[in-house]
């Protein structure tokens, strides 16, 4: 075992690089409304400036069926496709939304958070299904990259999804409450730069159609899960998770199958094993 008077500590040095986001926040020579209208407006026309202007300050905090019904109406302006049908709740924060579709009959509850900020040429970079429902406190970032949600998807109250490559939720995902999937990966090699120095890399996220993802989940990068899988409440899922699979715990363990029948025996030893086995067993 390594002593703690073992460990060659070596000195920091005087300056430690900025993010890209400090950067930019932090730079004198561009002027705060400048950076506004990159970072939250997300396009430096004037016309799009004024336009998301108008409609947010008026629109967002407007209370009862008539913010409703106004922000169904006059939302579409800033969005790069919504459709029909649409409930957007009070105090939901858009960044860059021409870079955001959403579907027909989509429901955003009241401070959901839609950021669609990306370099990509290819448009939108957040892409909500029909039937989708988007629970109240959800943040669902794109920090560069995309995230696509399926048809009738449903993602619970206060998640976060950041993406910073891809994160895609398949058709009727189901999302409880507090779910986190971090879209990227902090390097931590170097001892001379805090980690906040150090690069991050990004291999994107996949939950398989009809997959229900319990409370509290943690889902890190690069994690694919299969199809119809069950994902206990509190898991910290590292590794891949196959189709039907029921999985729990930290890390996150494949418990067993699930079967035409239902659940299938807790014993279950192999991933192998087919809904016939299970019949018999
Ligand atoms: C994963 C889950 C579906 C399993 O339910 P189940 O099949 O009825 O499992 P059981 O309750 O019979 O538990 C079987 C074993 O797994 C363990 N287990 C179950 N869920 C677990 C979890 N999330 N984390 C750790 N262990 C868990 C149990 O402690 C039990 O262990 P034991 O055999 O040593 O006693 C359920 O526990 C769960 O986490 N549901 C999510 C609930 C949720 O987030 N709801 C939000 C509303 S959408």
């Amino acid at each position: 075992m390594v002593e703690p008077s073992e460990i060659v500590r070596p000195e920091r040095p005087t300056e430690v690089p900025k993010t890209k986001q400090q950067a930019l926040l932090t730079d004198a020579s561009v002027s705060a409304l400048w950076k506004y209208r990159l970072l939250i407006v997300g396009d430096l026309r004037w016309s799009a400036f004024l336009r998301y202007e108008l409609l947010t300050m008026f629109l967002a905090g407007l209370g009862g069926s008539l913010g409703l019904w106004l922000r169904q109406k006059l939302y579409r302006f800033l969005f790069h496709r919504m459709g029909r049908g649409v409930a957007i709740g009070r105090y939901v924060t858009l960044r860059a939304p021409f870079r955001i579709a959403l579907g027909d009959r989509v429901v955003l509850e009241d401070f959901v958070l839609l950021d669609g900020r990306g370099d990509s040429e290819e448009l939108p970079n957040l892409l909500i299904g029909d039937d989708v429902f988007i629970g109240r406190g959800t943040h669902l970032v794109c920090r560069g990259g995309t995230i696509r949600i399926g048809a009738r998807a449903n993602v619970g109250p206060n998640c976060l999804i950041q993406s910073v490559r891809e994160v895609v939720l398949e058709d009727h995902v189901l999302l409880a409450p507090f779910v986190y999937i971090a879209g990227a990966t902090r390097h931590y090699d170097r001892l001379d730069v805090p980690v906040i120095g150090q690069p991050t890399s990004s291999r994107g996220v996949r939950i398989g159609r009809g997959t229900w993802v319990g409370a509290h989940v943690f889902i890190d990068d690069g994690v694919r899960i299969g199809r119809d899988c069950i994902i206990g409440a509190g898991s910290v899922v590292l590794h891949d998770i196959p189709d039907y699979a029921v999985a729990y715990g930290v890390p996150a363990r494949v418990a067993r199958l699930r079967t035409p029948q239902g659940p299938g025996p807790a014993r279950c030893r192999g991933l192998e094993l087919s809904g016939e086995e299970h019949k018999d067993s």
